[in-house]
């Protein structure tokens, strides 16, 4: 499915570094790190009435992962949150809302792949959007399996959530061309690892699995539902999943920040059905219970 223009973006205020910018002037150098090396790491947040979806979560995952960079001048998370808490205000925004917030390893003095070269600080930009779930939950998607590794510790380690996201891009791609959603990117053992933007999981009986996070993201909308199916006596396990586990599942379906939980009803060309109570019992339980995950900003 693909986003389209959204025309309440046209007139945004974004922040970059030290303040607000309007959308045509809110940039980063040439010199910036994340130009020259994807040397940024990021998060994807969503806003409702009652404040952002596990907030303290998604904080703590962008500072470890700068501090994995050996980030130096990261912001601490009042000033992330200030900053946050000023973007939206300035765009009047307090739902239907996602921010990619993204740190970068900041500006370099020459060209170069040293981090010794940045010696200006890293660099905070809060993008706030109007944009609604990106996914169709009540339909589903479809997807295919990518020839796409997802990386493993043993080449870059995936608890690292950074923006060299290549590798998944070019899942993505082989999505596109097929006609279909989203690309299923396997481990480097040939294991289900997860979808190119978003995190999976599988019925099977009375049982629920998703793959071990060693080669996927561990997303936070996944523990979200895993603390779900905990707090409600749903048997929720992680496990190595292969393709054909999948292809025969009772159920199937995506996590994300951007689409929240979205069922997948092809893999490959073979249907999934997405009519499974068990399945429809999580996404009804996850839909009544997100704003609880809400925290707010300031407190
Ligand atoms: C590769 C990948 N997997 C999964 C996810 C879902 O993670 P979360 O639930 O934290 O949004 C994301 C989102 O950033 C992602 O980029």
């Amino acid at each position: 499915m693909l986003q389209k223009f959204d025309p309440r973006n046209q007139n945004l205020k974004v922040w970059v570094k030290d303040g607000l910018y309007p959308r045509e002037e809110a940039k980063v150098s040439v010199f910036d790190s994340s130009v020259q090396g994807g040397d940024a790491v990021w998060e994807g947040l969503r806003v409702y009435p009652e404040g952002i979806v596990c907030l303290d979560q998604h904080l703590n995952r962008l500072l470890a992962s700068a501090k994995t960079l050996a980030f130096t001048d990261i912001p601490t998370k009042a000033e992330v949150c200030s900053a946050i808490d000023q973007t939206l205000k300035a765009n009047g925004m307090n739902d239907d809302t996602h921010i990619r917030l993204t740190l970068t390893r900041g500006e370099k003095i020459t060209s170069g792949m040293d981090p010794r070269l940045n010696q200006n600080g890293s660099c905070l930009i809060v993008l706030a959007e109007w944009k609604p779930l990106v996914y169709d939950n009540s339909s589903g998607i479809k997807v295919i399996s990518s020839s796409q590794r997802r990386n493993a510790p043993q080449f870059l380690d995936s608890k690292i959530h950074h923006n060299n996201l290549l590798n998944n891009i070019l899942a993505k791609i082989q999505a596109n061309v097929a006609g279909k959603d989203a690309g299923l990117m396997l481990d480097e053992r040939g294991f289900v690892a997860e979808l190119n933007g978003s995190n999976l999981f599988v019925v099977k009986g009375e049982v629920i699995y998703t793959p071990f996070a060693h080669a996927c993201l561990p997303g936070i909308t996944r523990k979200t539902v895993m603390d779900l199916c905990g707090r409600h006596d749903i048997e929720c396990i992680e496990a190595d999943l292969s393709l054909s586990e999948l292809y025969n599942a009772d159920g199937v379906f995506a996590t994300g920040t951007m689409g929240e939980l979205t069922p997948v009803v092809e893999i490959d060309g073979r249907a999934i059905a997405k009519s499974n109570p068990l399945m429809q019992r999580v996404l009804a339980l996850f839909k009544a219970s997100i704003r609880e995950y809400c925290q707010p900003l300031l407190d």
